[in-house]
């Protein structure tokens, strides 16, 4: 028995449970959808998910049906939702379960919130490489659209909603969610200037709303349990609900662990994840996926919500927690990630583009020990004209690994620069004396 009650796993933690629509039904599925579609006021839903506390579970940590509100509310036209199922964040693979798992759970979030938003179209961007996730939720659909939960009409109520599941190409940059409407319109991935919002103009210029797997598939759970429980778990009032968290790395049982919000770094990896494999010291934690700063065994105690992460420095970002041993080259892991960031950079914006090839040629030139003092003050101030400067916000993730490992483990960076030094000290005698 879970210490904590799984909401979103429950289901699928349960044997023999197959995720078909026979077993999500038997499991109470679609009842949500049932109590609300052309029963209650299309504007109620939208306040039930404000009064919940829901926040967006992709990233950013928006308020949901704050963001719903944005919609023009006497507009008359098109509007969409568009499912975030990117999910490419470097550890992070909870939508992922969540979708081939479970896939009536979030085509039933995606509905309540299209009767929410006014939407008759939903598409879910799901990431290029979740082929599997993408058939399961192709044919959970059309079961979906069979028993009359989805298409024309649904339920006999006269609304419609209509879900297509779209499989993107394998960008990263294709999660930040204008480049995801980019890129469902045909285009190159490339985010948009904001504003204009996609509330206001999105896909196809029409007004949109873009939420992330995880958030759409708690909807369900709100409307049949109500906005007070989900509001009572976690840490509310700013950080309610469970939280999946992956959690990978250097410990005995990777995986996804859904507890509530506020729950300790601490618990998450010692006693969810079952603690340092091998038992080696912890060196140090990603919170939040890889755009999150680093955090040290200082920030064990932490609690995982959205603001007492962000007091620590970090965030909670998607949800992927990375766990390091003792013996971890920092050096190597900021210079991984990075390496990750500059293949993904998309170039639309130069500081990113050209500041992302200049982080990763300084930090392999460290690395392989060849670097100089001049060139840890050179990262800090390629960072800062990063950080803030981009189009999106895929520029401050990017200078995250550098920063946050030269706060904490600078000594690192500049042992292997002494070493370089000495190296170097050595050779220039013997150059000279060739000549
Ligand atoms: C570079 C970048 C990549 C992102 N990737 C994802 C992703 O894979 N999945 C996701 O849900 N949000 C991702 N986001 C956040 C989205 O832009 C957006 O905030 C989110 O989908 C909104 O949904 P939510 O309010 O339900 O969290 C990314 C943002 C950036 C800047």
């Amino acid at each position: 028995m879970p210490k904590h009650e799984p909401v979103l796993l429950k289901n699928m933690l349960q044997p023999g449970y197959t995720g078909s629509l026979a077993d999500y039904e038997r499991a109470g599925g679609y009842q949500a959808l049932k109590k609300v579609v052309g029963k209650v006021a299309p504007a109620d839903v939208t306040a039930m998910v404000i009064k919940s506390g829901l926040r967006g579970r992709g990233g950013a940590g928006f308020p949901t049906g704050v963001k719903w509100n944005f919609l023009p509310k006497d507009y008359k036209g098109t509007k969409y939702l568009c499912c975030n199922a990117d999910e490419s964040e470097p550890g992070t693979f909870k939508d992922r379960q969540l979708m081939e798992r479970d896939p009536h759970q979030v085509l039933e979030g995606i509905a309540i919130a299209c009767y929410a938003i006014g939407a008759e179209t939903a598409y879910i961007y799901i990431r290029g490489e979740f082929v599997l996730g993408s058939k399961i939720l192709d044919q959970a659909v059309t079961e979906a659209r069979a028993a009359g939960y989805l298409g024309k009409n649904v339920l006999g109520t006269g609304v419609n909603v209509d879900i297509w599941v779209h499989r993107g190409a394998g960008a990263y940059i294709c999660g930040e969610e204008t480049a995801l409407l980019e890129s469902l319109e045909g285009k190159r991935g490339l985010p948009r200037v904001k504003p204009p919002f996609p509330a206001t103009s999105g896909l196809y210029g029409k007004p949109t709303v873009i939420n992330n797997v995880e958030t759409l598939a708690n909807l369900p759970h709100i409307v049949n349990r109500g906005p007070e429980w989900f509001a009572s778990i976690g840490s509310p009032p700013k950080s309610a609900g469970t939280r999946i968290f992956c959690v990978s790395g250097h410990v005995k049982r990777p995986g996804n662990y859904e507890v509530p919000m506020g729950i300790t770094c601490r618990e998450l990896i010692f006693e969810q994840a079952g603690g340092m494999r091998g038992d080696k010291p912890l060196k140090a934690f990603i919170p939040g996926g890889a755009s999150a700063p680093f955090l040290t065994p200082d920030h064990l105690d932490v609690k995982l919500d959205f603001e007492s992460v962000a007091q620590a420095g970090s965030m909670l970002g998607s949800g992927g927690v990375t766990v390091m041993e003792e013996g971890t080259d920092m050096v190597w892991a900021a210079l991984r990630l990075m390496e990750f960031f500059h293949h993904e950079s998309c170039g639309k914006c130069s500081p990113c583009r050209e500041g992302s090839s200049w982080l990763v040629q300084t930090l392999r030139r460290i690395l392989a020990k060849r670097g100089r003092m001049e060139d840890l003050e050179t990262l800090v101030q390629l960072c800062n004209n990063i950080a803030g400067r981009t189009v999106c916000a895929f520029g401050d993730a990017e200078v995250a690994p550098i920063l946050s490992t030269l706060k904490y483990w600078r000594p690192e960076y500049e042992a292997l620069i002494r070493e370089a030094e000495a190296h170097r000290a050595h050779e220039l005698p013997m150059a000279a004396a060739r000549h």
